[in-house]
């Protein structure tokens, strides 16, 4: 069987070529009132609502071809503190960090993206055959990485160890959860739900219908698949492009009843009594 290579920090796995310097100091980034962190577990829709707040702040105008979306929105435990210390307030940060290691303060916001763990996997699975330099797996299969994903044996650690304490936190003030899969049926509303967490500044971006339509638009996953560039670095030609698929349910394609039963299993087991039992219904679970 093919594994991934990963870096190891602290026993937490990072894809090769993150600097462990860039982990440490991320540990340690003191979060302001301002801050506004976008936060997910790896491939539940990070890169789709960076653009959304970036897209919110520049009032629905694109981001030019030539830019890329990391310059302004940077990811925490990649660059490392020093990095977001310089950008102007408010600072959109990026992380993957679990909630006991996400810098935090009560007044910064923290959106927090959650997507069902079957169309993650098939993603991350994309993701990680494709980024040959941080995991060396462009061979692996589908299986082979499966068995990873399941043992919760993957960059940044276990789905359930992300998304089950996140979830506890769900309502607190300064915490927006939101689903991967309600932003695709009702993208508006999700806009909408953000510009209101943003606060006053941006709260005319929803009267105004324009600037609201441009940033729909903009989001949408047709307009994200062109210029690629602007998301990620340019991934082989044999590999699915960044923004891939951007669909509910793929994950059909992929599991064996075997796998799907497995994954059923970790779920109800990891999600018990914990409000999350239900909110994939009919998503994972065929009938
Ligand atoms: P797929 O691989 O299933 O297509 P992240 O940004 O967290 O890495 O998540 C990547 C996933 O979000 C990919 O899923 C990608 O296609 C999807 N995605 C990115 N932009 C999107 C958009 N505007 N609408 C819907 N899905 C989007």
């Amino acid at each position: 069987m093919k594994k991934p290579s990963y870096y190891y920090h602290n026993g937490f796995r990072m894809p090769m070529g993150f600097p462990i310097e860039g982990f440490t100091s991320a540990l340690n980034y003191q979060a302001q009132p301002s801050d506004i962190f976008i936060v997910t577990y790896p491939k539940c829709g990070t890169t789709w609502t960076q653009y959304i707040v970036w897209l919110i702040q520049h009032n629905g105008e694109p981001l030019s071809a030539s830019k890329k979306i990391e310059d302004d929105i940077p990811h925490l435990e990649e660059v490392g503190k020093e990095k977001i210390e310089i950008l102007p307030q408010p600072r959109v940060i990026k992380t993957h960090f679990p909630y006991n290691l996400t810098p935090y303060h009560p007044q910064a916001k923290y959106i927090y993206i959650a997507r069902n763990p079957f169309d993650c996997a098939v993603s991350f699975y994309h993701h990680t055959r494709g980024f040959i330099k941080h995991y060396n797996f462009a061979e692996g299969s589908f299986e082979d990485f499966f068995e990873c994903f399941i043992k919760g044996e993957v960059d940044f650690g276990d789905y359930f160890d992300h998304l089950v304490p996140w979830y506890k936190h769900k309502d607190e003030h300064n915490v927006l959860f939101l689903t991967y899969e309600n932003m695709k049926i009702e993208p508006k509303n999700a806009i909408i739900d953000i510009i209101n967490f943003l606060g006053k500044a941006y709260k005319d971006r929803i009267k105004n219908e324009e600037i609201l339509n441009k940033i729909i638009i903009n989001s949408s996953l047709e307009n994200m698949k062109k210029d690629q560039q602007r998301w990620s670095s340019k991934r082989p030609e044999n590999m699915p492009p960044f923004i891939r698929k951007g669909q509910v349910g793929d994950w059909e394609n992929y599991f064996s009843p075997e796998q799907q039963q497995r994954l059923i299993e970790k779920f109800m087991i990891r999600t018990a009594g914990t409000g999350l039992e239900t909110l994939w219904n009919g998503i994972i679970i065929r009938s």
